[in-house]
């Protein structure tokens, strides 16, 4: 990646940095490479676990007899964790199974040479684990709190927006940028809106297109998603309960509703000018190298009269990752740069208390205290000029050519 200090030692110390140029078959070579490389975080997901249970049993067997004796249950609780990764990792399988053709434009091929599979980094075991967790939010009776409070204040916004009985609601677009697993997307199609989800990450693409494509019958599998955490349970059964999904049939979605899902950096996916009613992020604008770029998008893809409705904290994915653009603004700052570009703020809520993938038993619970707002762009736009000086002065952030976003919880 081209990174340069600024020449003038005057202007700062900061960072210029270009987007990543390879050729169409280099980028195909990577975009390969990375495809195999989540494949195998989620086939060597087992063996991970299997590690750290047998690190926990060495650990245990280490004490005194004395000490052993008075905790008969830890060894037998470490045994029912190692079951219960068995578990996930069958279901995992599955979704394996069902990912290496999912896309019906790109096919990844074998990969070159299976003996090159390396172990799986701490990294991508971790986005998997997160992954997992994920399926709590989005797909199981557990996760319906957090959906009532993250989802629920953006449909009602929506459907304050664009009532049924003021519009064709299936003519109404919606774009659900960093759409997960899909159920926010999903609940959106569900009233009739045309949705559609994007996503970038290979974990969530995957773990999306088998709920929706492959999951029908409610409550019909289970996960452990909770093995991994081996502090602050409360109970030692805590560690090892069980979550069923999906809670509702993700099929059951009328014949002829308009729901897709679409693969790709939000950015470079979405080009086209003034095509969208509504684009809703939640969770989602911190994930930006630069944020800016993201208000830019929203800015262009949205039609003139045309809603921005954002519900997230600012928790920014690339902060003091190593060799990554990550320009940590306030909310104030954005709120600011989104008034220059001339959006409208309509409903704003400074406060709105949310979690994220939380396990309600632990006794560790993170509560974000999230920004809400609906944002306009006017019907008549006032200033052109200003407009082109704004984009002109927005270079697009430095990119690697593949990324899964950072180790942040959320
Ligand atoms: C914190 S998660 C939120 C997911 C979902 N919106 C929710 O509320 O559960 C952010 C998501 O944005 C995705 N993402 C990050 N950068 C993206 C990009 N440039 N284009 C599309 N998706 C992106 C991540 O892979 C991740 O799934």
């Amino acid at each position: 990646m081209a990174e340069q200090r600024a020449a003038d030692p005057h202007s700062g110390a900061y960072y210029q940095k270009e987007r990543r140029k390879y050729s169409a078959e280099e980028e195909a070579k990577l975009e390969r490479q990375h495809f195999w490389r989540i494949i195998d975080a989620f086939r060597s997901y087992r063996f991970h676990v299997h590690e750290q249970v047998k690190r926990a049993e060495r650990q245990f067997r280490s004490l005194s007899q004395r000490h052993q004796r008075v905790l008969p249950g830890v060894l037998s609780n470490l045994a029912r964790v190692r079951q219960c990764a068995e578990h996930n990792q069958e279901i995992l399988d599955a979704v394996v199974h069902n990912s290496l053709h999912m896309f019906e434009n790109v096919e990844y091929g074998e990969r070159e040479d299976p003996r090159k599979a390396r172990p799986s980094t701490t990294f991508d075991m971790d986005k998997l684990k997160s992954t997992i967790k994920q399926f709590v939010r989005d797909w199981s009776e557990a996760g319906q709190a957090e959906r009532d409070s993250c989802y629920k204040p953006i449909i009602q916004e929506i459907q304050r927006l664009f009532p049924s009985d003021q519009y064709d609601v299936s003519k109404v677009s919606v774009l659900i940028p960093g759409a997960g697993l899909g159920r926010l997307a999903w609940e959106i199609a569900r009233l009739g809106y045309s949705c559609q989800g994007n996503e970038w990450s290979f974990f969530m693409l995957f773990s999306s297109n088998f709920v929706l494509n492959r999951c029908e019958e409610e409550n019909s599998l289970t996960l452990y998603p909770w093995i991994h955490q081996f502090s602050n349970n409360k109970k030692s059964s805590d560690q090892t309960r069980p979550i069923r999904f999906p809670d509702v049939n993700p099929q059951s979605l009328p014949l002829n509703t308009d729901f897709s899902m679409v693969a790709g950096d939000f950015v470079e996916v979405y080009s086209e000018l003034e095509c969208w009613n509504c684009v809703a992020t939640c969770f989602f604008i911190d994930t930006a190298n630069n944020v800016l770029e993201y208000v830019d998008t929203i800015w262009k893809i949205l039609k003139p009269g045309g809603v921005w409705i954002n519900l997230g904290p600012l928790l920014y994915h690339f902060e003091n990752i190593a060799n990554e653009l990550s320009i940590e603004l306030s909310y104030e700052d954005i709120r600011t740069a989104m008034l220059k570009y001339g959006f409208i703020f309509e409903v704003e809520k400074e406060s709105m208390q949310t979690t994220y993938t939380e396990n309600e038993c632990s006794m560790l619970r993170y509560v974000y205290d999230c920004v809400f707002f609906v944002a306009r762009k006017p019907t008549l736009h006032f200033n052109g000029q200003e407009e082109e000086d704004l984009q002109q002065n927005c270079p697009p952030a430095a990119k690697s050519s593949r990324r899964e976003g950072s180790n942040r919880l959320t």
